[in-house]
């Protein structure tokens, strides 16, 4: 976090005034990263798009350059990375084996990965956490679609043919804290649910879930219009991530299938 520290055992760093201070990191176990300049907040201008590639690759090199003086590094990075490392890919299954795709969000994601790996020449195991879209009401994009599926105003993108790679906050959270312990897990690793739905399935289930109608749609050239590239790699692309290594290693999702996901996620919250 780039604030001030607000208790004994909070730490600032903000990425752009350079390399942490590497004392707090002597003797810790691990680091989670998962900082960077959110993504789907808005149309991509040249700024956005600055911000987003140096917060996440500039400061991982960053993070991974202070572990060199230090005694007893880290024995474990945690970076966060995302399935947009595959680009859009139409109804491929897509494991942690597939080759990278094409597009700003891949060559981002593949820089990233890339700046986290340098920590393995400081002795640490690195995982790569390839996130799907992160379903919280809390904020993200759950988040910023409530109100409009709240309103009964809420519809399919595009074709809807759209596959999108989803996990529920908890299950990132438990899975997170499982490659922390399985010290056999390194490499990307795709933190989705196993059962990504279309964008259509996806506007239906919601639906479902709150009670309201979905009956509106917008076509890809309006989305396309309204959030120009933004929209085409992250609205409009189809993601269709597996989390073969999870699944590989013995990880239970808590909830696999949206709908189960949604109903826990919204159940206080439900009209
Ligand atoms: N949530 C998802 O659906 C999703 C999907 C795929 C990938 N991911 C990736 O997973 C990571 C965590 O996701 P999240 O949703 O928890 O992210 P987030 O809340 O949007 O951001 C995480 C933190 O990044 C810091 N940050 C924001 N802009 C920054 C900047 N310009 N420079 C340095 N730090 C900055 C913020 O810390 P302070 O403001 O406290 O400094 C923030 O708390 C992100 O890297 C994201 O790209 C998330």
């Amino acid at each position: 976090m780039r604030r001030r520290p607000e208790g004994a055992d909070e730490v600032s760093w903000d990425p752009e005034q350079g390399v942490p201070d590497p004392q707090p990191l002597e003797g810790v176990d691990a680091i989670v990263h998962l900082a960077g300049e959110p993504i789907a907040a808005g149309r991509w201008t040249r700024a956005r798009k600055q911000r987003i590639r140096s917060s996440r690759i500039a400061a991982t090199r960053q993070l991974v350059a202070s572990l060199a003086g230090l005694d007893q590094p880290p024995r474990a990075l945690l970076s966060a990375s995302a399935v947009g490392f595959y680009g859009d890919r139409g109804d491929a299954q897509l494991t942690e084996e597939s080759p990278t795709g094409e597009g700003f969000l891949a060559q981002v994601c593949r820089e990233w990965e890339e700046a986290a790996a340098g920590a393995s020449q400081r002795g640490a195991r690195v995982v790569c956490l390839r996130f799907g879209v992160v379903l919280s009401p809390a904020g993200g994009a759950l988040a910023r679609m409530l109100p409009a599926f709240r309103a009964g105003a809420g519809g399919v993108l595009g074709s809807g043919n759209q596959y999108l790679s989803w996990i529920s906050l908890d299950d990132a959270a438990a899975a997170i804290a499982y490659v922390l312990s399985d010290e056999d897990l390194h490499g990307p690793i795709n933190l989705t649910a196993p059962a990504p739905v279309s964008n259509r399935d996806f506007t239906a289930a919601l639906g479902r879930t709150l009670r309201r109608p979905t009956w509106f749609s917008m076509p890809a050239a309006v989305v396309h219009g309204l959030f120009g590239e933004m929209a085409k790699e992250t609205l409009l692309a189809s993601s269709r991530a597996v989390p073969q290594r999870l699944l590989a290693s013995g990880f239970r999702f808590r909830h696999p299938e949206l709908e189960a996901a949604l109903g826990h996620l919204l159940a206080p919250a439900r009209g």
